[in-house]
């Protein structure tokens, strides 16, 4: 595992994107996991600068996004599509039929969870971006998830609909109850995987997780047996490091 800090959230964004441009360039049907939330705003920003400036053909970059909220139109501003188009594929040019992502909406969500997990074991993710919610969630892999999941429907911690009610107006009451993740199973096949952390409200998490045995109250922690682990953080959320 490798542990880069950098001073704030916008160096950060810029590191990452850096290392996987160099990835992106290194293969041409790259197929790329991807991530919502604040954390990954910085990271869009900058990757999208990146392509654009340096007008790198991504349209054969394929994505397979890891989580959805339920009972979301992916056409609903709150929905992680929604945002997705928002932070990054309406400023690049991947094709639309590149792009994949869990349809909460679906009539059989057994069956969507299933196909979904069928394509990316076709595929096999490249590299996979990873935030960490203040449980150590990963995707919406909440704690007591198994290192053996798969891709299905998971019912949020109050914690989590608490953190992510600033993007509901600060309603929890309004924050789906159940979501649609990627495994951590199906993460941990991923060749290649970065965890970006920033901010204060992750200095302790940040600090469990690394310093912490591996335990599946704190999922994230399944990464460190992963071979190609690194986790890009800002100072205030290396804080607790030793
Ligand atoms: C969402 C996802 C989540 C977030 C985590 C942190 O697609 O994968 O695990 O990474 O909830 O969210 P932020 O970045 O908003 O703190």
């Amino acid at each position: 595992m490798k542990i880069i800090t950098v001073k704030n959230s916008d160096i950060a964004g810029i590191k990452s994107a850096d290392i996987v441009m160099d990835c992106i360039k290194k293969k041409k049907k790259f197929v790329l996991g991807l991530a919502t939330g604040g954390t990954m705003i910085p990271f869009y920003e900058s990757l999208s600068r990146l392509i654009n400036n340096k007008k790198i053909d991504v349209s054969s970059v394929k994505t397979f996004n890891l989580d959805e909220y339920v009972g979301i139109d992916r056409n609903n501003e709150k929905s992680y599509f929604y945002f997705m188009n928002k932070h990054f594929f309406s400023k690049v040019g991947i094709s639309r039929d590149n792009i994949n992502f869990l349809n909460g909406n679906a009539k059989n969500l057994k069956l969507e969870c299933k196909n979904y997990e069928k394509k990316i074991a076709k595929d096999r993710i490249d590299l996979q971006i990873l935030g960490i919610g203040r449980d150590g969630h990963i995707g919406f892999n909440e704690p007591g998830s198994d290192l053996k999941s798969k891709t299905r429907e998971v019912i949020l911690l109050d914690a989590t609909r608490k953190d992510n009610s600033r993007f509901f107006n600060g309603k929890i009451g309004k924050v789906p109850k159940k979501a649609l993740t990627v495994g951590i199973e199906t993460i941990m096949k991923s060749k290649k995987i970065i965890l970006l952390a920033f901010g204060k409200n992750k200095a302790g998490i940040v600090h469990r997780f690394l310093h912490g045995s591996i335990d599946k109250n704190i999922p994230a922690s399944f990464l460190k047996k992963h071979r190609d682990l690194t986790v890009i953080l800002d100072r205030e959320a290396a804080n607790e490091l030793d």
